[in-house]
């Protein structure tokens, strides 16, 4: 059997894997789908894992919650330690770690500092999970959102895809190009207002990496047939100026005639979630729309496949 290289580790950066160990996890997602874990699949019996949510989250929390109690584990639940653990008597989020790491087999940790999920593996003797850290990374949700692309299409080389939203402050978007960037002759079209387009030194970085970037200016410039379409918002807690913010909050609207007008037959429609204004309702129903089911569901497969591969 091939080494479980994830065992024992940290996940801060989805830059930590690569093809084949995303593969791995996939496999082990399919298998645990397959399973259809009504019951605990006691592959994490007596063992806790901390969840420290230190900004608001429905889906990541309670997913990887959701996976935890599925697998038979146990968890200590932190949501907003900002106004309920010590720290607001002014514990530092090492001393805040170090204890954690007393009671728990691995923390899975949302922040809204990029960096400090790497701060707290540093601090840490146990596995740290990033679950998203400021306009870092989310490298659990790229691997959900790769997983269901590659569900579908059963590959991840070739995918040509559309980005939209804020690509500066997405996190989800960040660690998504990452990923695919691990996979062969990607296409991503990208659209953004203009102050929130990718950073020239990402843009670079990507092209480096192999996968081709092409930013459009307006959704009549979305080609036909991609693989996906990923809507995001606009990352309202990343503005100083609420005005910039709400000129800029919904620039690009996802709608039904635009689904009739330029999506392929098989392209999924996917948003990390939440979404607030920018897909209209009325595309919900579509049939490839995935936002509000398999991609947020594979979200609990995904998250109980890496739990189980790094704790076991
Ligand atoms: C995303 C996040 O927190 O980065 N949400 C999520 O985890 N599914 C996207 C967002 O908040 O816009």
């Amino acid at each position: 059997m091939k080494k479980n290289i994830l065992k024992g580790n940290d996940l801060i950066s989805i830059d930590q894997l690569d093809k084949n160990i995303i593969l791995s996890i996939f496999k082990t997602a399919d298998k645990i789908k397959k399973i259809k874990p009504k019951k605990a699949l006691n592959i994490l019996k007596g063992k806790v894992v901390a969840l420290l949510f230190f900004e608001p989250s429905t889906r990541t929390f309670s997913s990887h919650c959701v996976a935890v109690k599925r697998l038979g584990g146990q968890t200590i639940e932190h949501q907003n330690p900002m106004q309920t653990s010590s720290v607001v008597k002014g514990e530092t989020i090492e001393d805040m770690i170090k204890i954690m790491e007393q009671y728990s087999d691995a923390i899975v940790i949302r922040h809204p500092v990029a960096g400090t999920a790497q701060i707290c593996a540093k601090t840490a003797g146990i596995p740290i999970v990033n679950a998203g850290d400021g306009i870092g990374e989310h490298p659990t949700q790229a691997l959900l959102d790769m997983y269901t692309i590659y569900e579908k299409f059963k590959t991840l080389d070739g995918i040509k895809g559309l980005m939209v939203g804020d690509l500066l402050n997405g996190r989800t978007i960040h660690s998504l190009l990452k990923g695919l960037s691990f996979f062969k002759n990607s296409i991503i079209y990208l659209l953004s207002p203009k102050v929130l387009r990718l950073s020239k030194k990402e843009l670079d970085e990507f092209c480096r990496r192999g996968i081709k970037l092409i930013e459009i200016n307006n959704l009549n410039d979305i080609p036909p047939d991609l693989h996906f379409w990923y809507w995001t918002r606009v990352q309202k807690e990343r503005f100083s100026d609420k005005n910039e913010y709400e000129k800029l909050k919904l620039s690009f609207i996802l709608s039904k005639d635009l689904v009739d007008r330029k999506a392929g037959k098989k392209t999924l429609l996917m948003h990390p979630l939440p979404r607030v204004g920018e897909i209209k309702t009325e595309v919900d129903n579509d049939p490839r729309a995935v936002y509000l089911t398999t991609q947020a569901k594979n979200g609990m497969y995904v998250r109980m496949a890496l739990l189980k591969m790094i704790l076991e």
